[in-house]
């Protein structure tokens, strides 16, 4: 038997593809579509196969020491009883021993282990072979778990893939205490944009992550966005979607390959305009996303320029959405003082002299003007 050591959150996705980040940010926002359980304990179990390309699986919820068969994959059939989908963990020590240890459990092959006659049957029943048990943690606690596997030959998994699975492991926990918070009608709304917001925080360091950028460093940005939109008179209760907006700017270079984002020359002119198309995959996600329709100017127009030589509309003046006119001027200062793979950063007046210059040009004046009384300040 297999064990797999815990692995933390920071550690994660430098392995992970660009093509496989944005297959879990898709499946990150269907979970978020919804309030149903069952409906995101399907969508997830079909995620987690779908991604490993794998046969089957199924995934348990854990409440109160009792296991509850959620959802599988091949679904159940209609008429399965909703009495057999409780078991006791007791019948089941390998997903009681993953809940227990809150890591993952390896059997390269079923056949070869001693099983309990509550594991027989499931194994036997669906055939499996290779069997990954994952659990589902919410903090501190295990509130279910997750079990893929083979049917028609034995499987390895490969480091990225248990990164993919702590990834998913990760959303999908949160999912679910969405869901159950929502169930509990005396929950405030308070308390679920809380989950929704650690969601996004969750995303936002997985894409810093890619771009080698820290996270006190986007959470500057995202502060100056903030106090630079509250200088500027936008209203305090659209705050919270400029923040978020903020948070959330390049979420569509998770559709971006290593190749180009992590280039350490020039961008081709075909690569540029792949580069470029980051704004709309961004309205693209986000659009899926009630909760985060409001927060899509930022992330959609934050390329366009005052004078209209932007993309990837080409909008010019005031019919860039004014959080994306404020939000440029932070995100081109901050871009120029920064590292970057391409070139080193430039000094910090530098960068305000070319903003300056700018203004009118790329900028919309009145936002250089009060970015500059707040860096003064
Ligand atoms: P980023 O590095 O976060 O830069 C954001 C924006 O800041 C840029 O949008 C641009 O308006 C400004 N900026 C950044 N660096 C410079 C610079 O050295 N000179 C000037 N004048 N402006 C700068 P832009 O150009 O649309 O680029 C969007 C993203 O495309 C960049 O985000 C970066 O990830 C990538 N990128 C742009 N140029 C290159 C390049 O030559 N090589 C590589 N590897 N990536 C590039
Ligand atoms: C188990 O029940 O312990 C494993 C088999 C499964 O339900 O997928
Ligand atoms: C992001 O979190 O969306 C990227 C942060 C940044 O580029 O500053
Ligand atoms: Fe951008």
């Amino acid at each position: 038997m297999g064990r797999k050591e815990a692995i933390k959150y920071e550690e994660l996705t430098t392995r992970i593809s660009a093509k496989e980040l944005s297959t879990l940010l898709k499946v990150s926002s269907s979970l978020a579509s919804t309030m149903d359980l069952a409906e995101i304990l399907q969508i997830a179990i079909e995620s987690a196969t779908g991604l490993l390309g794998l046969e089957t699986g199924a995934i348990y919820t854990l409440e109160n020491g009792e296991l509850y068969l959620g959802a599988t994959t091949p679904p159940l059939p209609a008429q399965f009883s909703d009495e057999l989908r409780f078991a006791k963990l007791s019948d089941h020590p390998h997903i009681n021993e993953v809940v227990s240890t809150k890591a993952p459990i390896y059997l390269d092959d079923a056949r070869k282990y001693p099983l309990s006659s509550a594991e027989k049957i499931a194994v036997d029943s669906r055939h499996l072979i290779s069997i990954l048990y994952f659990p589902l943690l919410l903090k501190e606690d295990v509130i279910g778990v997750f079990i893929v596997g083979t049917t028609d030959k034995t499987r390895l998994f490969a480091p990225n893939e248990m990164d993919l699975c702590y990834i998913l492991s990760f959303q999908v926990s949160l999912a679910i205490a969405n869901s159950l918070l929502y169930k509990k009608s005396q929950q405030s709304i308070v308390e679920l944009s809380r989950a929704y917001e650690a969601t996004l925080e969750g995303w936002s360091r997985v894409l810093d992550m890619r771009d080698h950028i820290t996270e006190e460093h986007t959470r500057r940005v995202v502060e100056l966005t903030v106090a630079l939109a509250s200088r500027m008179g936008i209203p305090a209760s659209d705050l919270g979607h400029i923040r978020r907006g903020a948070l959330m700017h390049d979420i569509g270079k998770m559709g971006i390959p290593d190749a180009i984002l992590q280039k350490p020359g020039v961008l081709s002119d075909d690569e540029k305009k792949i580069m470029q198309t980051h704004p709309e995959k961004a309205r693209d996600l986000l659009a899926r996303i009630d909760y985060l329709t409001p927060a899509v100017d930022i992330p959609y127009c934050h390329h366009e320029k005052w004078d209209g030589s932007g993309y990837p509309r080409g909008l010019k003046g005031e019919a860039i959405p004014l959080p994306a006119r404020i939000f440029a001027v932070i995100d081109v200062f901050d871009a120029l003082t920064s590292d970057r793979p391409y070139r080193k950063a430039w000094k910090r007046e530098e960068a305000l002299d070319y903003i300056k210059n700018q203004s009118g040009k790329h900028f919309y004046p009145q936002a250089v003007g009060a970015f500059l009384e707040m860096i003064e300040a």
